[in-house]
Parts: C-alpha cells; structure tokens; sequence
C-alpha cells in the first residue's frame, strides 16, 4: 500500500492525513476480493525497516492501525474474515498489541476468508526466524525441503501469492513475502494507494488473467 505520503504532500496535507485516506479503501478492497471468491489477502502495513520514519509518523501510523483493528473487527467477523497477522508483535505499543489479538481471537474460527495483516513484518527476517526454529527444533538436516520452510513461515498453511499489487509507480519488491514469492505475478501501477478502487482492483485481476504462468516449464497443449 504505497503513496500514502505523496498522496498528502501533492494537497498540501500532512502524512498522516495520507495513511488516514490510506485506510479508508481497505474495507471496498477487502469485499471485493471476497466477492471475486479471492481466499487469501495480505496488506502490507508496516515493514520492520519503516521504524526510520521520523517517531511521529511510526506512533501516527501505530494509533491509526489500532484504531482502524478495533473499528472493523467485527464487521470483518460477520462477513467470516479471519485476520491473521504476520510480523513481530514485539516493540509494538500495548494498545496495537491488544487491538490485533482481539481481532485475530474474535476471527480465529473463520474459514471463508484470510486476511493477513502485515505489520511489523520484513521477509528476510521471517526467514531468518524460520531457520532459527528449524534449527532449534534439531530437524535432520537430509528432511529438509522447501515444505519445511513455508511451514515455519508465518504464512504456514496458506497457498503462495498469485498476484503482487504495488501502487505508487514502484517497481520493487521491498522485502515483502520475499519466500513465498517466488511465482507470484507483479502488477504495478501509478495510482497512489488511497486513490486505488475497486475498478483499478478489477483492472489488475484482468491483467493477471491474461497472463501465462508456467513456474519454469513449457506450456503443453
Ligand atoms: C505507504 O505509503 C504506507 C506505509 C508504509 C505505512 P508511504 O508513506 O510509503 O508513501 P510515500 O512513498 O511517501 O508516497
Ligand atoms: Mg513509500
């Protein structure tokens, strides 16, 4: 969810108004990836290397995902979202802290739908925190395979991303599901996050439907 910032500064607002309208079309995002029969969406919120942002901004950006956690939670339960989040819950203020397990606890039981909330999340760092488990767990280092890594991934259990959306006119991956991305299709586009809609949702789905995917091999007839 990229361009919150320039989103601001081009009417003269501070960041924060940004990341506010920034949050404002999660909600139509969320439905219509619901309705399209989509099973799976992450958000990526907070990157462990967004903490060098000036404190105002880290602690504005904090409040408002606390604030945003506790406002939807149980809409998103009613219409059988089950929030998951993925990242580090430590060094995040209590609040923040208390808002998401509430969320995850309310929504635990769901199955329709998977929402992944980055926050407080880097790839290479889950991968790090995977081996560092693995290792400790003493796993023989011959059963090892690339299923033993996704399962001690945060995203255990989930299918790998299809489609990567970036807004902002970016063209970086920038240490997002740095593992569990190693097919997923990339779609970027100019529109600053809190301007992208559902109708740029639905143009990014009719690009990727276009596209082949052959994970390395030839296409057979
Ligand atoms: C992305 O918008 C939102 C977060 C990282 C929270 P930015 O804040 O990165 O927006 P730009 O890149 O400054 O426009
Ligand atoms: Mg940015």
């Amino acid at each position: 969810m990229d361009g919150n910032g320039r989103w601001a500064e081009e009417r003269g607002l501070p960041r924060l108004a940004g990341h506010r309208a920034g949050t404002d079309n999660i909600r139509a995002i969320l439905e219509c990836c619901v309705e399209l029969g989509v099973e799976v969406l992450t958000i990526y919120a907070f990157s462990t290397e967004n903490w060098r942002r000036p404190r105002d901004e880290v602690e504005g950006l904090f409040a408002l995902m606390t604030e945003v956690i506790e406002r939807e939670t149980e809409e998103l339960h009613r219409i059988g979202v089950r929030v998951h989040h993925v990242g580090w819950l430590d060094d995040l203020p209590a609040h923040l802290v208390q808002a998401m397990e509430t969320a995850i606890r309310t929504t635990s039981e769901n199955r329709r739908f998977t929402l992944n909330v980055a926050f407080n999340y880097g790839g290479r760092a889950e991968v790090v925190r995977a081996i560092r488990r693995i290792v400790r767990e003493g796993v023989a280092p011959e059963s090892i395979d690339e299923s033993t890594i996704d399962r001690y991934l945060a995203t255990a259990g989930q299918p790998d991303p299809d489609l990567i959306i970036r807004t902002a006119g970016e063209m970086r991956l920038s240490n997002f599901l740095v593992w569990q991305s190693a097919y997923a299709e990339y779609f970027s586009t100019p529109t600053y996050w809190p301007d992208f809609g559902r109708a740029n949702l639905l143009a990014a789905i009719d690009v990727y439907s276009h596209r082949t995917r052959k994970f390395g091999g030839v296409l057979t007839a």
